[in-house]
């Protein structure tokens, strides 16, 4: 049996502050080809209706890197996924699960009625993703990305919280 104190803690999620944003840019920069500074993501976090959640290990010894995040915009009664991102070396270990997640239980509590996103069709990983959590296809945009491993088309994508959670 493996002592309680060696296994490895499950990451913590919770809201990034500005001194994380450089750590996060650099985060989106490695997952996406086009990357966002910190300055953008300051911008984007200082917009009304805006969460910026990063999920980090647990750690007796200060905050570590963060292991992924996700930017939730919400207007009225939808909310929108900007943007996820979690750590090359870190996926598959549920991290995004994670992260997304916490956005519905926190926007369920806010009572948004959904929440939309947007994902290129060719990618797998992140439709599984959406797919496991209730998202539904609900829109398409043909050659909307630009730097896509398949035709560059996106999907639009939406879970309606009251049913999901409820
Ligand atoms: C999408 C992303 C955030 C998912 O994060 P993650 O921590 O790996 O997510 P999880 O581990 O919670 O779940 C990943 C799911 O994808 C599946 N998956 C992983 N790689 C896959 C692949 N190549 N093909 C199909 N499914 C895949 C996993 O099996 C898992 O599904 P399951 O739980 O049903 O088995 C992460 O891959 C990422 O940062 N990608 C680059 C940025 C990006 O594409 N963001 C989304 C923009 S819309």
């Amino acid at each position: 049996m493996i002592p309680w104190w060696f296994s490895t803690p499950e990451p913590v999620i919770e809201e990034a502050v500005s001194d994380d944003f450089d750590a996060l840019a650099d985060l989106h920069e490695r997952a996406f080809p086009i990357g966002w500074s910190a300055d953008e993501i300051s911008r984007l976090a200082a917009q009304p209706g805006v969460t910026v959640l990063k999920a980090r290990r647990a750690s007796y010894f200060g905050t570590r890197a963060p292991l992924g995040f996700v930017i939730v915009r919400v207007a009225a009664d939808e909310g929108e996924i900007l943007t996820i991102a979690v750590e090359p070396r870190q996926r598959g270990r549920g991290i995004g699960g994670r992260l997304m997640r916490t956005v519905l239980h926190r926007l369920y509590g806010e009572r948004v009625a959904s929440l939309f996103l947007e994902v290129d069709a060719a990618n797998d990983a992140a439709l599984a993703l959406y797919r496991r959590l209730g998202f539904r296809k609900v829109g398409e945009r043909k050659a909307y990305y630009q730097a896509s491993e398949g035709d560059g088309g996106a999907l639009v994508m939406r879970v309606d919280l009251a049913y999901r959670l409820g």
